[in-house]
């Protein structure tokens, strides 16, 4: 399944945020999305989903399998979110119900799509899920409340919730920002073997071309709304173009030969 976003634009608060931005993510690919902050990545995102804020216009076109989805019914995007298209959003915070177990959320991002599954088996299949992002003990994990998570942990949470009904298409957005180092390594890692093992599409949202260069073969770069450069990662990486991608790279190294311990 294809997802072709071509000429989209979005204006909030009648300024054009996102202005004419053209993407192709084709079956298995893994495309970033990468810019700095305010460029129009998370914008980009949810206006796939649907999930724009109130009062945000959307243009152009964003079609999925064949289906345009700028316009489309509320409840028939709903459908496919989760269904199709999962999402991991920037905040973790936004993703997790405080007062409800991750055993229950998790069960409760496959009863959305499937109500003939009844709650018991919903559950059993939380544990596995909770299981197959890694969380320890599983089972009496699924139990507690996301405050009584780590970040790390809640973010398999909400990565256990975006895949529990296998999409086609997972778009992380900033997945690893808020960890820790060692954490962020570990949970590209399991990205990694989970996109691999379902054979899904993966659009990654980053600032950072490190963490991309980890995960992306191709990456859309993004400055203030608009595409300034785009292509195998490979490329980018070897011969940046334009001077966002300069500076991205420049940040990325820097990164690299930072000293130990020096924050
Ligand atoms: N709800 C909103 N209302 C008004 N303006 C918004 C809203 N959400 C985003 N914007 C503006 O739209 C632009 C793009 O925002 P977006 O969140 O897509 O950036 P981003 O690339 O995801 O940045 P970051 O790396 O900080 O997450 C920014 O200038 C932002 O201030
Ligand atoms: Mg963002």
């Amino acid at each position: 399944m294809t997802l072709s976003v071509a000429g989209l634009t979005i204006d909030v608060g009648g300024r054009r945020v996102v202005d004419g931005v053209d993407l192709e993510v084709g079956d298995g690919d893994r495309v970033g999305l990468i810019g700095e902050s305010g460029s129009g990545k998370s914008l980009t995102a949810l206006a796939i989903l649907g999930l724009l804020p109130d009062g945000a216009e959307v243009g152009g076109s964003i079609r999925w399998d064949g289906r345009e989805l700028v316009g489309m019914r509320d409840r028939d995007l709903a459908q496919l979110r989760g269904d199709e298209i999962g999402m991991v959003f920037q905040e973790p915070q936004t993703a997790l119900n405080p007062i409800r177990t991750v055993g229950r959320q998790i069960a409760e991002s496959i009863r959305i799509h499937h109500r003939d599954v009844s709650r018991a088996d919903a559950w059993a299949r939380a544990v596995e899920e909770a299981r197959r992002v890694r969380l320890p003990d599983p089972e009496s994990i699924v139990r507690r409340y996301p405050h009584q998570l780590s970040g790390g942990q809640r973010q398999r949470v909400a990565i256990a919730m975006a895949l529990a009904c296998r999409p086609r298409l997972l778009i992380a957005d900033e997945p690893t920002t808020a960890l820790d180092v060692t954490i962020q390594a570990e949970i590209l890692d399991l990205l990694h073997q989970l996109v691999d093992e379902d054979g899904m599409s993966l659009v990654f949202i980053t600032h950072d071309l490190a963490v991309l260069s980890q995960i992306a073969t191709d990456a859309v770069v993004l400055d203030t709304g608009r595409v300034v450069e785009q292509g195998p990662l490979r490329t980018l990486l070897h011969s940046p173009a334009s001077p966002v991608t300069q500076a991205l790279l420049r940040d990325a190294t820097a990164t690299l030969w930072r000293p130990r311990g020096d924050a």
